[in-house]
């Protein structure tokens, strides 16, 4: 039987994935694994047993990845299974901009013992009118799982998309709509477009990668939207641009203070992946991951150890090490092996930053001295016997 604990509250589309083996544990301390959406780790001290974490959700700040690296604890998170919950919210975002849609709303609530309200409202309604995205320019800044979807989103709209990513993947390359402009020099987003949304991921690289020399090149009158992070932006900057007209709107989905009082900012309270859907894809990909990597080792979607598959083990045993990515690593795991008779049948290694994860098949039983071995070479971190 294993045992997985939530520290928030997960979809039970998601958990009903689980199958019968599978036990959810009020504590975290007799866990196996663990699910998590917005809850704090960092100071949290996991218990030796756990061996992975999955994030339902994509942003992964919550986690201190290195150090449950280093504890041989993979953390997994669901990139892409809320992509489409965001999309909706910047198409959206980018219709509430151009037109007071919500301004409009407001005023005719205040207005419900007006006798001739229709009248007032054609009279009205130019105050509140506005222009439309169809024919725009749409700058994308990141082109990964939601930019790609709001780039194709927008093309139907009949926007014209440019999109920039240097590290575009394979994956999102193919999906993305061939009328989309693939620019290489992120100044053309700024110069060009009406509208520029940013879909990175919050890194020391991208922190403030929207600042005042940015906004400077940008268009008069442009539309700013931010769903990724509201650190990716240089709020003081950008508030001093809405209040002298430079920047017609910032619609974000992170509050704080400043912008809650900057004029002419949408705020909305982090709603981006606030979906059923989007709240079911991710927990039904969370508990996939973590089925997947329990029973058979196999890691897909992990941010702090490489992916890494192995298929089902077919063979007697199946051994997987977390450990450093360190020369004569691998020398001493088929030394230990081959000393104590075991022969190996298939082995995959991969390695990601400083980690590196071994996945080897064996033809005989391993022993818990070979598994002590194992452990026992300098820079491993975890050692498990699949099977
Ligand atoms: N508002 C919300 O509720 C919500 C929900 C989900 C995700 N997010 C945020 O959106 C971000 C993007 O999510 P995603 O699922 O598309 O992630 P993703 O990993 O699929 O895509 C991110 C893309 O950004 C690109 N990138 C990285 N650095 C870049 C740079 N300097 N310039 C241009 N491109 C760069 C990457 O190559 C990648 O293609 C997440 O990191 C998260 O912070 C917000």
């Amino acid at each position: 039987m294993y045992k997985y604990h939530c520290l928030n509250p997960i979809s039970n589309v998601g958990l009903e994935y689980f199958p019968g083996k599978y036990e959810n544990s009020e504590s975290l301390e007799d866990s196996d694994v663990v699910l998590v959406r917005s809850a704090n780790m960092h100071e949290m001290q996991l218990p030796k047993n756990v061996v992975a974490v999955a994030r339902a959700g994509a942003g992964v700040n919550n986690i201190p990845l290195e150090d449950y690296a280093k504890e041989g604890v993979v953390v997994f998170n669901t990139p892409g299974a809320n992509a489409n919950g965001v999309k909706e919210m910047v198409i959206a975002g980018m219709l509430l901009a151009s037109r007071d849609i919500v301004g409009g709303i407001e005023w005719l609530e205040k207005q419900e013992a007006t006798d001739d309200i229709a009248k007032l409202a054609e009279k009205k309604k130019k105050q509140f009118a506005g222009c439309e995205i169809s024919g725009k320019k749409l700058g994308i800044i990141g082109l990964g799982a939601i930019g790609v979807k709001v780039a194709n989103a927008a093309v139907h709209l009949g926007m014209d998309v440019y999109g920039y990513d240097p590290f575009i993947s394979v994956d999102a390359a193919w999906n993305l709509s061939r009328s989309i402009h693939h620019i290489n020099d992120l100044n053309v987003i700024y110069k060009e477009c009406d509208y520029i949304t940013i879909h990175v991921p919050l890194l020391d690289s991208t922190k403030k990668m929207i600042g005042a020399d940015e906004i400077a090149q940008m268009k008069d009158g442009v539309v700013l939207l931010n769903f990724a992070r509201d650190l990716l932006v240089d709020e003081e900057a950008l508030a001093e641009a809405l209040k002298a007209g430079k920047v017609k709107k910032y619609v974000t989905d992170f509050a704080n203070p400043l912008v809650a009082s900057t004029p002419n900012t949408l705020v909305t309270p982090h709603l981006g992946a606030s979906t059923e859907e989007s709240e079911d894809n991710c927990a039904v990909m969370a508990v996939k991951e973590l089925m997947d990597f329990v029973e058979n080792g196999n890691i897909k979607h992990s941010v702090n150890y490489p992916d890494c598959s192995a298929g089902t083990c077919v063979d007697v045993g199946r051994v997987t090490i977390n450990h450093k990515n360190i020369p004569n690593m691998i020398s001493q795991f088929t030394k230990a092996l081959g000393d104590a008779g075991v022969n190996i049948s298939n082995m995959t290694n991969k390695s990601k930053g400083d980690f590196a994860y071994t996945m080897i098949d064996v033809s005989t039983p391993i022993s818990s001295e070979v598994t002590k071995a194992l452990k026992n070479i300098q820079g491993v971190y975890r050692v498990r016997v699949i099977k």
